[in-house]
């Protein structure tokens, strides 16, 4: 573990992260944070060190990475177009929490994009990321830096809960900011669309391209998501969880459960979390803010599974803004229960 953060003096930080990329370069893993989740990076020119990450995280080999670049002229080597409508969003959201789905060139790797002919890339704002990624200076693909299905990293605790002598290393800068992966767009056609809801908002996306649609699978059940990654359950802690559309149905399920010898837990906010009766209350955040709620949505589904919580009650949430990405995970976390 590389202690990367900022009460950490300065030549400490560049030795970490020369060491680091060192590493990276070798075609070893190494998990590194990001404005959004921690990631699990691999140089994309190498198809071991690609392996490697699908076999540290039990990955399916049908999900294809996100490769991270550094620099803008990065993308050309990775990219056969870069569509207008890109630009703008480039222009205004990176770095940021912002994927952007291409067609790929020739040089992308099959390992990279799971057979498929566009590629996934995003320029991460983290300085521990961007260092690194200039560092290394090669593109480096990175899938969240959790063992596949659990939540994701926003911590270095929780990579090394998942992946401890799985991967080279972790280079530890602290909590995530966002604390829920980057939104996920296809510009590759007619129009942009969102495959996966994340750190950046539909109506920030809308605001630079005006007409922007949205993968209808995660509209309704039935259909097949267009991102791999979007079909698996995902984001689940071991307790089972179901999701409550009033609060006010809240504390008899509580009760119900217990009586059955349960262990049972709620997912609320600061606001109400003293009024629920029951073995472990998490308060993500505060009402008055989702940011705060997506900030800690993926510490709190890890906290159930530490306070061997094996059944979880969850309040809903607004859906606008962020509150979107908040209620596309839990709705997955929970396997689509809802009551
Ligand atoms: O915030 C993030 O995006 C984090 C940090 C580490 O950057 N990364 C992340 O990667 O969440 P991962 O692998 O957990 O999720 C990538 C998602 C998956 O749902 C995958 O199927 C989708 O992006 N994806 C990647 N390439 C794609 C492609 N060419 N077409 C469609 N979906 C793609
Ligand atoms: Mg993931």
């Amino acid at each position: 573990r590389w202690n990367v953060n900022k009460s950490n003096n300065q030549k400490n930080y560049r030795e970490n992260i020369a060491e680091a990329a060192l590493w990276l370069k070798a075609g070893k893993v190494v998990a590194f944070p990001t404005e959004t989740v921690y990631g699990l990076g691999g140089n994309i020119m190498d198809d071991d060190a690609v392996k490697a990450i699908f076999q540290a995280k039990g990955r399916p080999n049908d999900n294809p990475l996100i490769v991270h670049i550094a620099r803008r002229e990065q993308l050309n080597a990775l990219v056969s177009e870069i569509p207008p409508a890109a630009k703008e969003l480039m222009d205004a959201y990176w770095p940021g929490p912002l994927t952007l789905i291409f067609k790929a060139s020739k040089n992308v790797s099959a390992a990279v994009t799971a057979g498929l002919e566009t590629v996934a890339v995003r320029m991460p704002a983290h300085p521990v990321a961007y260092d690194l990624l200039l560092e290394a200076d090669v593109p480096v693909a990175a899938p969240s830096a959790n063992l596949s299905g659990r939540p994701s990293p926003t911590t270095a605790d929780h990579v090394w809960d998942d992946l401890e002598g799985r991967i080279a290393g972790v280079l530890d800068g602290g909590t995530t900011g966002v604390g829920l992966e980057s939104t996920v767009l296809d510009v590759s056609g007619e129009s942009p669309v969102i495959y996966r809801p994340g750190g950046l908002t539909f109506e920030q996306i809308a605001e630079i391209v005006g007409h922007v649609e949205v993968d209808p699978a995660l509209l309704s059940e039935s259909e097949t998501p267009k991102s791999p990654g979007m079909k698996y359950t995902h984001y689940a802690p071991k307790g089972s969880l179901t999701l409550v559309r009033d609060n006010n149905d809240i504390p008899e399920l509580v009760a119900q459960a217990r009586n059955e010898g349960h262990r049972v837990g709620v997912l609320t906010t600061e606001q109400r979390k003293q009024s629920y009766d029951c073995d472990f209350a998490f308060a993500c955040g505060s009402d008055d803010d989702l940011l705060s709620t997506a900030a800690q949505l993926y510490t709190g589904l890890r906290q159930f599974d530490t306070e061997q919580i094996d059944v979880i009650y969850s309040e809903v949430f607004p859906e606008h803004g962020v509150g979107i990405a908040i209620m596309n995970r839990l709705r997955k976390a929970a396997g689509g229960r809802i009551v």
